[in-house]
């Protein structure tokens, strides 16, 4: 909007600033929003959770009672964040099936319903929405296909790419081939383009995570950012001369979602790391663009600017949420900014258009690593200011008041590796805090006009030691299914197979009793939620794991059809895997680190001062005996009102709850039908406001749900 604010200097004259926003609105009629919808993923493209409706208000806030419920009958993890387009609600169930709800009443409108008996599909963060005149599209994805429906009816758009859909690969090249693509969270929109997010493999077989941009008419790809350069350009010296054309090195990618500047035709893209996560030992250099803030030309491609967050990332510590565009004052100037939050608790805040940090970056030296062939980063950036929302170490006087085996886990301390944000894993183990969830984490940062941000942060450390890979494994040998097990699935399922109930992968000592052998194989095949694909594993080798899983005494077949690779892969530098994805707890399933466990804070981006700071959430069982307040884990953002609140739920209690947004005071909490793993929406429909939350359940371990809720005020 530099240009409004060019206009006024120029003229000062409230028309002449009118007339240019009639003409503005009405050449890009794609993008023009109203403040009773909620048009884009996360409220807009500037990603800021922010609504301009005020009828709900701290005065009435507490009188708010359900008044729709959709049921989708399906169940898993649902993480959406519905978008209201023209009185209409477009989201996706568990599995992966968009629909359209009336946003007035939860009357379905359309839904496309799979007639597949089993779905295991990906956690899908919503949906895209797309006009020219008549043409209204929802663009969604499934498996590894972005597809294209009209908006009105759900029938499929069969001028786009082969009979409505296109491959998510369409744009990587060879090296994606047979690898793990799909996408979490919904394209950003540019005119006629649509830029899509991927989610691939964190592993040794990682698509290269490039950037795509789609053409919403054909299907067809109009450019590709290479975010593994290529040689010649620039960042291909941050990594072995090769890396882009080795098969064991990918990701780099943006999973997070996207921020748009329209009016400067910039996509802003935050990327992350470079697979596999946890070993860096063949991808030596600080591998530019991986953890990388991209300001990319949204009609070309072309890179304008960008910042590393991390380099040589061996933590997995991805950008975790789209940036926010925002207008700050600084420097007696108004500024517009993108701020990027990080799981390591860091706000990055730039100028938008020449990408100069607002708040000085240093670059502060690091530990190093003691793993044969790593080569950990002397050096990563930390802004001086917002300080960190998130505590940065974990020391002995740390640990928790409530753990009952403290003298344990002071033991399990000592032994490890705890050196702060960027200690890297180690043989003997290495604690990560914050963990590996954040910090901030995938539900993402409202932002409000005044330039205040609001970010809900984990406080969870984990514990994870990097293990050896033996030389089957490595070479691709491996065809009983308990080698094939203890390769590919103990760092999830455990090595006994009981699972990891904190972080809700389940146990499979008894998955014969709940599951058909066909629905495991389908879930091999596709993955579900927070569970990967395994397309590197033969059909065989498939086989003789469900055999192994399902107790058969048979003796397993070697693989034949498909043998490993006949060049043994000795000497490469990728032996190791993480031993789990464990999180560091005491004996009664707390934090071994004292509370809080999760914050809620608002901080001033103009000043880079906290506005306030609370913990988030409690532990039911601790506030029991009078413990409150201790905070949690939270998955899911905040949403923000003109009218003064703050609306949030992603804690494990099924609580949604309303803040004053000026004071962080609690004004108002419900229990939702079940826990609301995502981010609410808000709109307004036939003339009231609206505020809707995805209740899936289905995480650390709580209750499944199925549905969608929407709040209004009683008429
Ligand atoms: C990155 C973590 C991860 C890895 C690695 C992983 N899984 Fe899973 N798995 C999960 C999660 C999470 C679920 C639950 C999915 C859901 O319902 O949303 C799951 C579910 C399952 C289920 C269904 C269990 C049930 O209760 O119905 C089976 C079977 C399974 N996994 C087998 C495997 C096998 C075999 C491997 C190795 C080839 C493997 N998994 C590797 C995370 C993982």
């Amino acid at each position: 909007m530099h240009l409004f604010r060019h206009m006024k200097s120029l003229f000062g004259s409230a028309s002449i600033l009118f007339f240019f926003a009639v003409v503005f609105v009405n050449c890009r009629p794609k993008t023009s929003t109203s403040a009773n919808e909620w048009r884009e993923y996360l409220g807009g493209p500037d990603r800021n959770h922010y609504s301009a409706l005020e009828e709900i208000n701290p005065s009435n806030v507490d009188q708010l009672a359900v008044a729709w419920e959709y049921h989708t009958q399906d169940s898993g993890q649902v993480q959406c964040n519905p978008i209201i387009v023209n009185g209409v609600l477009y989201a996706m169930t568990a599995s992966a099936q968009p629909f359209a709800l009336d946003a007035a009443t939860g009357k379905e409108i359309w839904r496309i319903r799979d007639t597949a008996s089993v779905k295991w599909y990906g956690t899908i963060r919503g949906v895209s929405y797309w006009e020219d005149k008549e043409d209204k599209r929802i663009l969604y994805t499934k498996e590894s296909s972005l597809y294209a429906v009209d908006a009105l009816t759900g029938m499929p758009v069969m001028s786009f790419g082969e009979g409505g859909h296109v491959s998510l690969a369409s744009g990587l090249g060879e090296m994606a081939k047979n690898k793990f693509v799909i996408s979490n969270t919904p394209g950003a929109v540019y005119e006629d383009l649509i830029i899509m997010p991927l989610r691939l493999s964190e592993g040794n077989d990682a698509a290269p995570g490039y950037v795509q941009a789609f053409d919403i008419r054909s299907g067809k790809i109009a450019w590709v950012f290479k975010t593994i350069p290529h040689p010649g350009e620039l960042g291909y010296d941050t990594w072995p001369p090769n890396a882009y054309q080795d098969s064991t090195i990918g990701a780099a990618n943006n999973w997070s979602g996207m921020a748009v500047d329209h009016g400067r035709g910039i996509v802003f893209v935050p990327t992350g790391s470079a697979a596999f996560d946890f070993y860096g030992g063949n991808r030596t250099g600080d591998n530019l663009f991986a953890n990388t803030l991209l300001a990319l030309d949204a009609k070309t491609g072309k890179r304008l600017w960008h910042f590393q967050m991390v380099h040589h990332d061996i933590l997995d510590r991805d950008a975790p949420a789209p940036p926010n565009l925002l207008t700050v004052n600084h420097d007696g100037k108004r500024i517009d900014a993108v701020a990027q939050v990080t799981k390591q608790g860091y706000v990055f805040l730039f100028n938008r258009e020449t990408g100069e940090p607002l708040f000085p970056i240093e670059e502060v030296p690091v530990p190093a690593s003691d793993v044969p062939g790593e080569v950990a980063s002397a050096t990563q950036p930390r802004p001086v200011k917002p300080l960190p929302y998130a505590r940065q170490t974990f020391a002995e006087n740390d640990i928790s008041p409530y753990a009952a085996n403290r003298e344990e886990l002071i033991q399990i301390l000592r032994k490890s590796r705890s050196e702060g944000p960027f200690t890297p894993l180690s043989r003997q183990g290495t604690v990560i805090f914050p963990g590996l969830d954040g910090g901030a984490e995938w539900g993402g940062t409202a932002v409000d006009p005044e330039g205040i941000m609001y970010v809900n942060s984990n406080e969870m450390a984990w514990l994870i030691s990097l293990d050896t890979i033996s030389m089957k494994e490595k070479n691709a040998l491996l065809f009983t299914g308990e080698e094939i097990y203890s390769a590919y699935c103990t760092t999830c399922h455990g090595k006994e197979r009981g699972g990891n109930k904190a972080s809700g992968f389940p146990e499979l000592q008894h998955v014969g009793d709940r599951q058909t052998r066909e629905n495991v194989m389908t879930l091999l095949n596709g993955g579900k939620g927070m569970m990967p694909a395994f397309k590197q594993l033969s059909d065989q080798q498939k086989k003789n794991l469900v055999a192994f899983l399902y107790g058969d005494r048979q003796a397993a077949k070697p693989d034949k059809k498909e043998p490993g690779p006949t060049k043994p892969v000795e000497g490469q530098k990728k032996d190791y895997k993480i031993s789990g994805y464990t999180k560091f707890l005491d004996q009664d399933g707390y934090q071994a680190i004292g509370p809080p466990w999760g914050t809620l804070n608002a901080i001033d981006l103009n000043t880079g001062e906290y506005v306030w700071k609370i913990p988030y959430g409690e532990s039911p069982a601790l506030a029991a005996k009078g413990i409150p307040q201790t905070g949690s884990e939270s998955y899911g953002g905040p949403v923000i009102t003109a009218s003064g609140l703050l609306f949030i739920a992603g804690t494990k209690d099924q609580k949604f709850r309303a803040y004053d947004k000026k004071t962080g005071n609690l004004l108002w909490e419900t229990t939702l039908p079940a826990a609301a793993y995502a981010t609410p929406s808000t709109y307004s429909a036939n003339g009231k406001q609206y505020i809707v939350m995805a209740c899936g359940g289905t995480k650390l371990g709580s209750p499944k749900g199925d549905s969608y809720v929407a709040f209004a005020l009683p008429d």
